[in-house]
């Protein structure tokens, strides 16, 4: 008898990171649920594009930040595939508010902070106890190099280092039960989110301090989630993983001061 598909569940998955990797996981044979908020024309395209690879795959709605939805849909899961192997919260609920810091209102800093965290909490609440029973499960948290940043986007900052703090937690309460917990710190990657942002400017500074020349597209982004979500990843645990192809040690190598202690 063959062995039934593994299953896995992303959130946001219609469009940006969460779409390619759930092509990208469509493609290494698991069961793909993709979730989504609202467009469910983007989500049904994402299970139509594994369907055509030979993949398998279903969309699903649910608004992560709802604990009752989040409920419905992974009670969902398991009645129907009895198994999630690998959970990536990914959705990217609220965009971050872009005000300086002494103008940003408590609503727009919250919105974004709470928003944030929501989804990563119901659905590692309504997760977790399952993958326990098993004794196995992977979670991948998808957060932002934005974490370490002071001076800019507080509210994203802030809600991305409490992201990284949680899924910390998470690894440390799941690790005992044979679950591995892992979040991944991306630098800016080119999907509908950062369409507003990425001008001219900001991505020739971004290009040169690229290995790849290039600002990271969500194709590169998916295939490091993949990598991490699987099992032949390995043994970490509680990891942020960060992937800015080069940006951090080039933006240093780049700087004025740099010069001084060649
Ligand atoms: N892009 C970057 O530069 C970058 C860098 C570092 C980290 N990240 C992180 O990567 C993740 C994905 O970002 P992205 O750029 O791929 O975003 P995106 O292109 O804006 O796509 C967002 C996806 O999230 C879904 N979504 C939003 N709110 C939701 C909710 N409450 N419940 C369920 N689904 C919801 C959207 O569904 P609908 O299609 O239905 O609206 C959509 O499928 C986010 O956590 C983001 O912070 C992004």
């Amino acid at each position: 008898m063959s062995e039934p598909r593994r299953v896995a569940l992303i959130s946001g998955a219609g469009r940006g990171i969460g779409a390619a990797t759930a092509r990208e996981l469509g493609r290494r044979g698991y069961h793909v649920v993709v979730n989504y908020r609202e467009n469910s024309v983007a989500a049904q395209g994402v299970v139509s594009d594994i369907e055509e690879a030979g993949g398998s795959a279903e969309a699903r709605q649910a608004d992560v930040c709802d604990g009752e939805q989040v409920r419905d849909l992974v009670r969902h899961v398991y009645a129907a595939h009895d198994r999630i192997d690998v959970l990536i919260c990914n959705a990217n609920t609220v965009n971050p508010p872009f005000e300086p810091l002494l103008s940003l209102s408590w609503d727009a800093f919250i919105g974004k902070v709470s928003g944030e965290l929501a989804g990563a909490f119901f659905l590692t609440q309504n997760v977790v106890p399952a993958m326990q029973k098993r004794g196995a499960g992977r979670i991948v948290y998808i957060s932002s190099t934005a974490a370490d940043w002071v001076g800019s986007v507080a509210a994203h900052s802030t809600a991305k280092a409490a992201l990284n703090t949680f899924s910390r937690h998470v690894a440390a309460t799941a690790a005992q039960h044979g679950i591995t917990v892992n979040t991944v710190a991306f630098a800016t990657v080119q999907t509908d989110a950062t369409a507003g942002v990425l001008n001219d400017e900001l991505r020739k500074y971004t290009e040169e301090r690229s290995v790849l020349g290039r600002v990271l597209d969500a194709n590169d982004a998916a295939r490091t989630v993949a990598a991490v979500a699987d099992e032949s990843f390995g043994a970490a645990v509680g990891q942020i993983i960060r992937v800015d192809s080069g940006y951090d040690v080039l933006d240093q190598q780049l700087h004025a001061t740099t010069k001084f202690f060649q």
